[in-house]
């Protein structure tokens, strides 16, 4: 603790510490509530090096990000301080400061919000739907090609794939043979992983800044009002496509199972689901949206979802480098599932295409 209390005294805080303690559901970095003697509070968030290399070009990103997005919604009216995540300078006017090999950044801390860990209302998700459309359409003049690409390739599927028939050549685990099946499901969808990456390459999809990180618990909602404030964990945030964020959040989202569920019946797209959040995202940047962003709507759930599957299987085949297992066979539990939305989605596809075509008439 007194080593967290050094870090925090880096930064240009309001007021001496009262207290540190830790914080929130996240899984990827470090987080921690302090309150001072002058009721100020703040989140104290160790960077998880570990995923993130560089944390220089990822709060660089942030910086600039947040920085134009004050702007804009300073420009409509809004309350920038609460609805766009805040970065507390260190003392020397850094956005982090490095301690003993890791990286500290310091946050306001919104007040009187609250995050939601799964979706028991799908008005949430519409909301969810809403807050990240908005992202988009507040950024849409943003010039994304001057991010850093933090992660490389991060929604490149076709390079995904790759990875994946590596993993499967090398059998570090030597499991390869057990998962026949599995690696056949991916091989007979290898042409569609290059659906998205075409039309980046022959123009008709432009590059956007991209939150790529659309989970339920990434949007702070209002404590009393329950509705939305504002986007956190931008972590992530990279030159992308729009169908990247509507996709991971309809990956996640629609499946009312778990992600590592073992009954694989229990696992399904669920199309009420995704309405409320296809209305949500509409709504908000539905508008600026071009023709074939908007066509490619009912593909982004099955894109994304296939590209995770395909990550976790390879993960299982690599002998469980990357995503920490807490169970045997964990990753392989959690390709299933992803394959089994994949196979959901294609079965639903014509409903799918269905309901955003209706929401297009309606809304736009
Ligand atoms: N500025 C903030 N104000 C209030 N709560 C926050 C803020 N930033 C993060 N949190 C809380 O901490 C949790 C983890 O933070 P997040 O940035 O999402 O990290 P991770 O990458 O680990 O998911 C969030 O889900 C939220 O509950
Ligand atoms: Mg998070």
């Amino acid at each position: 603790m007194k080593s967290i209390i050094k870090t925090a005294k880096q930064f240009a805080i309001n007021g001496s510490i009262a207290s540190i303690e830790p914080y929130g559901n996240g899984h990827i970095n470090t987080t921690f509530l302090i309150t001072t003697d002058t009721d100020s509070q703040y989140i104290l968030q160790k960077i998880n090096t570990s995923v993130f290399k560089d944390p220089y070009q990822l709060m660089d990103n942030i910086v600039r990000v947040t920085t134009y997005l004050k702007n804009q919604v300073a420009s409509r009216g809004g309350d920038p301080d609460r609805e766009v995540l805040g970065i507390v300078p260190t003392v020397e006017g850094d956005s982090y400061t490095v301690q003993d090999n890791s990286a500290w950044r310091l946050l306001t801390f919104v007040k009187d919000s609250i995050t939601f860990q799964v979706i028991d209302d799908p008005k949430n998700f519409y909301y969810a739907g809403k807050a990240f459309g908005n992202f988009t359409s507040q950024l849409d003049q943003f010039p994304a090609d001057t991010l850093f690409e933090t992660i490389k390739n991060f929604h490149n599927t076709p390079s995904r794939y790759k990875d994946f028939e590596a993993a499967v050549e090398r059998n570090a685990s030597g499991k390869a043979a057990d998962v026949c099946d599995e690696i056949e499901f991916v091989r007979q969808r290898k042409d569609f992983c290059s659906l998205f990456t075409d039309k980046i390459k022959d123009g008709s999809l432009p590059l956007r800044v991209t939150h790529n990180d659309t989970k339920l618990n990434n949007v702070l909602f209002d404590k009393h009002t329950k509705l939305p404030v504002a986007v956190i964990d931008l972590d992530t945030v990279m030159p992308g496509l729009s169908l990247y964020d509507f996709g991971d959040a309809i990956r996640f989202g629609t499946n009312p199972a778990d992600e590592d569920e073992k009954d694989l019946s229990k696992v399904f797209c669920d199309l009420e689901l995704f309405e409320a959040f296809t209305r949500g995202y509409l709504e908000a940047c539905g508008n600026l949206l071009c023709p074939e962003e908007l066509e490619m709507l009912p593909y982004a759930g099955k894109m994304l979802t296939l590209e995770c599957g395909m990550r976790f299987l390879a993960d299982h085949i690599a002998g469980d480098v990357y995503f920490k297992i807490h169970r045997e066979n964990h990753n392989l539990d959690r390709a299933r599932t992803q394959f089994k939305m994949v196979k959901d989605m294609e079965e639903k596809h014509d409903q799918l295409t269905e309901i955003v075509q209706r929401l297009i008439k309606e809304i736009l």
